[in-house]
């Protein structure tokens, strides 16, 4: 058996020694109120989102008895109503020779009273000669299973290995997402070209078992060298595709980290199998985004979360890996389009966490401090101007000739600036938790998601602005979380 496994059995046995690390994480100042955070060791990206019978799955990436990068199980939580969870035991573990060295990441789909999960089982045979990480030595396998309850699953099955991907391929393949159109289920896989081009292939099914080889969509140019994460869905008529490209230069303000996380509008014509890409545009202009997806809940609306963290970044999360723990999921936000564009709201329900209101004209707040940094403000701007927000004691949103810039200090651990142009701004919506920043331009037009250690979680907030404008501050509950005990 390889060492990286690590079977249901296996993570029981280790959790009675990890009641330490469980306790340690209790203690941290840092940890979130309403976000998403791994009970101990590390998450990132959130996986097989659905709602079935009233019930939200929330499956993430999840190392549980370590903080940084390590062998990967599917963690889970579950709410009816988004505002209350309940902590499950892991979900998927890395058990079987086709996915022993990590249950990669993966989508739900329901259908006719089923969830059927697709995920990549990742294999590594680095015991050999040719293992190089890129071409040679590594299994991508698709692997596929169903459960009636999102908890009890069915035996998993292979449904595709590397000899089903194209020969032009390296062994980067993964992240399996279905898409239904017509009478055809579609799924795209991210993948990397043996020439290092990024790039989407697009499988088709009629049963959702057996898939064949459709396309591969990727850009008349190179755009990065891998293409991880995707996800292709349809607003309102206008088809997404949504990636995460490595390998993109920087441009000015954009593609500012190290890897990026976007979209591209897609023309799809799926009985020629033809499709035309448009322009790739960011999602998220913050430090620490990445690897979202999207599902369409049971009341029709398009919800995306995604990973509130990067890998390889240049900056860091010492303060949490301190306590036991690392990284968080966004919080949930509702798409809709708008001339072709994506919209990222706060999902509906975040308002039910507001405690309070405190409504005032923005002259009339000149500086304020304030002894719980979880809030939500709203500012609406009357008028045009240049200005400064003084957000934390070092966190600063600063709007000047058309560039909106978000810089962190000391509190950043090693984040710096942000920045993004943008005609005006008529509206921001600042969601404040103890050691995350998202922040909403112009109801969702750009968004800013970052995570921040300030020393103290008593902050001054200060408006540098001759500005008109109305602001509500909004301080707010935290998500209660219980654990479901078996
Ligand atoms: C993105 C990613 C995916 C992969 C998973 C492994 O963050 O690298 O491509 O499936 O994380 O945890």
């Amino acid at each position: 058996m390889n060492k990286n496994m690590m079977t249901k059995k296996d993570y029981y046995d280790q959790y009675d020694n990890h009641q330490n690390m469980r306790d340690n994480v209790k203690k941290d100042k840092n940890r979130l109120h309403y976000h998403l955070m791994p009970p101990t060791g590390w998450l990132n990206d959130p996986n097989g989102l659905c709602q079935k019978d009233g019930i939200y799955h929330i499956y993430f990436q999840y190392t549980p008895y370590d903080c940084n990068w390590g062998i990967k199980l599917w963690g889970h939580y579950t709410s009816t109503d988004m505002i209350h969870f309940k902590e499950e035991e892991p979900f998927l573990y890395p058990d079987q020779k086709e996915d022993r060295d990590g249950v990669y990441s993966g989508s739900a789909y329901v259908e006719d009273g089923k969830i059927y999960y697709f995920y990549t089982g990742n294999v590594k045979l680095n015991d050999r000669d040719d293992y190089d990480y890129i071409n040679d030595g590594r299994e991508q396998n698709t692997l596929s299973f169903t459960s009636e309850d999102g908890m009890e699953i069915s035996r998993k099955k292979l449904i595709l290995d590397n000899d089903d991907y194209p020969h032009n391929m390296s062994k980067h393949v993964r992240d399996p997402k279905i898409f239904k159109k017509g009478k055809y289920y579609y799924m795209v896989l991210g993948a990397r070209t043996k020439d290092s081009q990024g790039c989407v292939l697009l499988y088709r099914s009629q049963d959702l078992q057996n898939f064949q080889y459709y396309n591969c969509i990727t850009t008349p140019q190179p755009f990065g060298y891998m293409w991880e994460c995707p996800d292709l869905l349809e607003i309102d008529g206008q088809l997404f595709l949504i990636c995460c490209p490595q390998g993109v230069r920087q441009n000015g303000y954009d593609y500012a980290n190290v890897y990026q996380m976007g979209y591209f509008q897609l023309e799809y014509d799926f009985e020629q199998n033809q499709y035309n890409l448009g322009e790739f545009k960011e999602l998220d202009r913050g430090f620490d985004i990445y690897a979202p997806q999207s599902f369409i809940d049971e009341k029709g609306r398009h919800i995306l979360y995604a990973w509130m963290g990067i890998p390889d970044a240049s900056y860091h999360n010492d303060p949490t890996i301190q306590y036991g723990w690392q990284h968080a999921l966004t919080i949930p936000r509702t798409l809709i389009q708008k001339d072709g564009k994506i919209i990222q709201q706060p999902l509906a329900e975040m308002k039910q966490l507001r405690k309070e209101k405190y409504e005032m004209d923005i002259d009339q707040w000149n500086e304020t401090s304030y002894d719980d940094v979880c809030y939500e403000m709203d500012i609406e701007f009357k008028n045009q101007k240049d200005f400064q927000i003084q957000i934390r004691d070092d966190v600063f949103l600063n709007y000047k000739d058309h560039v909106l810039t978000l810089s962190l200090g000391t509190s950043g651990c090693g984040r710096d600036q942000r920045s993004v142009e943008i005609k005006e701004v008529r509206h921001l919506d600042i969601w404040s938790d103890t050691s995350a920043l998202e922040i909403f331009v112009n109801g969702g037009q750009e968004v800013f998601t970052t995570r921040v250690y300030s020393e103290t979680l008593s902050q001054h907030l200060y408006f540098h602005t001759s500005h008109q404008g109305k602001l509500s501050y909004y301080p707010l509950d935290s998500y209660q979380i219980e654990k479901n005990e078996k």
